[in-house]
């Protein structure tokens, strides 16, 4: 057991003993940690809630190929605990001195001969995604630029001249002076990741365990069924940054690597609870398009790198857009406690609003998606009222297997209009074994309307829930169509 947390800022190991460090609790946020700081201030809030990337700071790990992977974040959800192991890059950490001159980052100076900001607030924090951008990619095209930018927002420059920065700086491979040090980054980290026992750390009313192994989770989890289990944070955190409530004990899952792994057989994907939803997006690219489609379109880049699929799932929201595209695909959750192994399917799992069939002594460890071999068509549309950054009004998966253009099997599952997401069951039977026609869909619709009754709240009328939600079934028979 250790009581230390490690990680590396201005490329020195920074270590935090709770029991002796009285300001900081277990989970203050590595925002609020910066910024207690006389010289790492140039991170900001603007909001406490993932919204507006002002936080935006850059977390650098060793991937399995001894490389060091750079993953722009939102400083604001993540948990200090949640970097040990890390090297935390700011804002300050950018610009060089040489020879008694400041030399800027790249894409600081890029910044600077745009004309990329005006009232500044924005600027760190869209300075350190573009540092992101340069560090994996080279001359990144505009959907590229634009993706790195989605999590960040900007009062002021209407965004062209910070696009025009991130085409100028992001020529080099990524050389900077981070490439010239990483052997030394990599052998700092390596020296704090060389123990994998749990690290236990406590502060006033706090517990903080973070395990490096599934078993020892499994036995924490055993031992603290109250504990809250986090991998991403992104639902969690806002428990303290919005409704300013204390988490007294938490398990921390976003260290365990057994969790992030992918693996194939001839029939199922099986993806562990730990993968992050960038790393499922990336991974789903040509294999999965439904969900692909759906993850591009989740939350922002920042989001993405820390938000996990099991946390997608564990959340159990309504509104969870993995949810309805993981039904269309009847896809399996996984669970384990420290003496016994289930598998459920989804329908099985989501029980309730954000409520699902977990035991306190289980967690999540893997995402099982059956191969479609090309036999199904299966689609995923989110209706929101931005393209990006935003939650869903209404989500809908459909999955179809036609027989003579007559249908012998679908799916069609539902976010946004009930308590969980939800399969349209009559509206399938209606459908079932019938022609896959325009006239039976919109029958089909009908019977829709009269299956849910939606909310009426901030995103959306349930009048105008209800007709997305038909109109979108109509879209898949459409699509359908105009691909056969
Ligand atoms: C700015 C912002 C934008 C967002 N945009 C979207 C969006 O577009 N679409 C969307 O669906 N969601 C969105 N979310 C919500 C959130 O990001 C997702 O639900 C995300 O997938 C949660 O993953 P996580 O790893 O961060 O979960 P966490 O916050 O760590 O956990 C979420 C829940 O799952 C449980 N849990 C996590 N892992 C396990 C496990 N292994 N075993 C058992 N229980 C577990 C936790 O106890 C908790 O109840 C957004 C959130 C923010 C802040
Ligand atoms: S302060 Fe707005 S995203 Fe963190
Ligand atoms: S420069 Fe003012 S908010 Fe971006």
């Amino acid at each position: 057991m250790k009581s230390t947390l490690k990680f590396v800022l201005d490329f020195k190991i920074i270590e935090i003993d709770f029991s002796k460090q009285k300001e900081l609790k277990t989970t203050t946020t590595v925002l609020n940690y910066l910024r207690s700081f006389p010289h790492h201030k140039g991170v900001k809030e603007g909001c406490a809630e993932g919204d507006c990337g002002a936080c935006t700071v850059v977390i650098a790990e060793v991937n399995d190929e001894n490389k060091l992977v750079y993953k722009a974040v939102d400083s604001c959800l993540v948990f200090l605990p949640m970097i040990h192991g890390k090297q935390l890059i700011t804002i300050e950490n950018l610009a060089v001195i040489e020879n008694k001159q400041t030399k800027l980052h790249p894409v600081q100076q890029a910044m600077l001969e745009t004309n990329g900001s005006q009232c500044g607030y924005c600027t760190p924090g869209i300075v350190m995604s573009l540092f992101g951008l340069y560090k994996n990619h080279n001359n990144p095209s505009r959907e590229a630029v634009e993706e790195a930018l989605t999590g960040n927002l900007c009062r002021c420059t209407g965004y062209q001249p910070i696009i025009e920065a991130a085409q100028k700086a992001c020529i080099h491979n990524g050389n900077d002076h981070f490439s010239e040090r990483e052997n030394e980054v990599i052998s700092l980290l390596k020296r704090i990741n060389e123990n994998e026992e749990t690290l236990i750390l406590k502060s006033k009313k706090q517990k903080y365990f973070k395990p490096f192994t599934l078993a020892e989770a499994l036995k924490i989890r055993e031992e603290n069924p109250e504990a809250i289990i986090i991998n991403g944070s992104t639902d969690i955190a806002l428990r303290q940054t919005k409704k300013n409530e204390i988490l007294y004990e938490i398990i921390d899952l976003s260290g365990i690597d057994e969790l992030k792994k992918v693996s194939e057989d001839d029939n199922n994907y099986c993806f562990g609870s730990g993968l992050t939803l960038e790393q499922l997006r990336q991974y789903s690219n040509d294999k999965l398009p439904a969900l692909f489609k759906i993850l591009n379109v989740f939350g922002s880049l920042q989001i993405r790198n820390i938000a996990t699929i099991g946390g997608n799932v564990g959340s159990a929201s309504p509104i969870g857009d993995t949810l309805p595209v993981l039904f269309a695909h009847n896809a399996m959750i996984k669970v384990m406690s420290q003496l016994s192994e289930r598998t459920m399917s989804i329908d099985d799992f989501i029980k309730g609003y954000r409520q699902t069939d977990i035991r306190n002594n289980e967690l999540i460890t893997g995402i099982i998606v059956p191969k479609n071999n090309n036999s199904y068509l299966i689609e995923s549309y989110k209706v929101s009222k931005r393209k990006h950054l935003d939650i869903s009004t209404v989500i809908g998966a459909f999955k179809l297997h036609l027989n003579n253009e007559t249908v012998s099997e679908i799916v069609i599952a539902y976010g946004g209009m009930a308590a969980t997401t939800k399969r349209a069951v009559k509206t399938e039977n209606f459908l079932t074994a019938k022609k896959w026609s325009r006239e039976n869909v919109e029958q089909a619709m009908d019977i829709l309307s009269g299956e849910f009754t939606p909310l009426s709240d901030a995103r959306s009328e349930a009048e105008f829930r209800t007709a997305a939600a038909r109109n979108i079934l109509l879209k898949f028979y459409l699509d359908t169509v105009q691909k056969s």
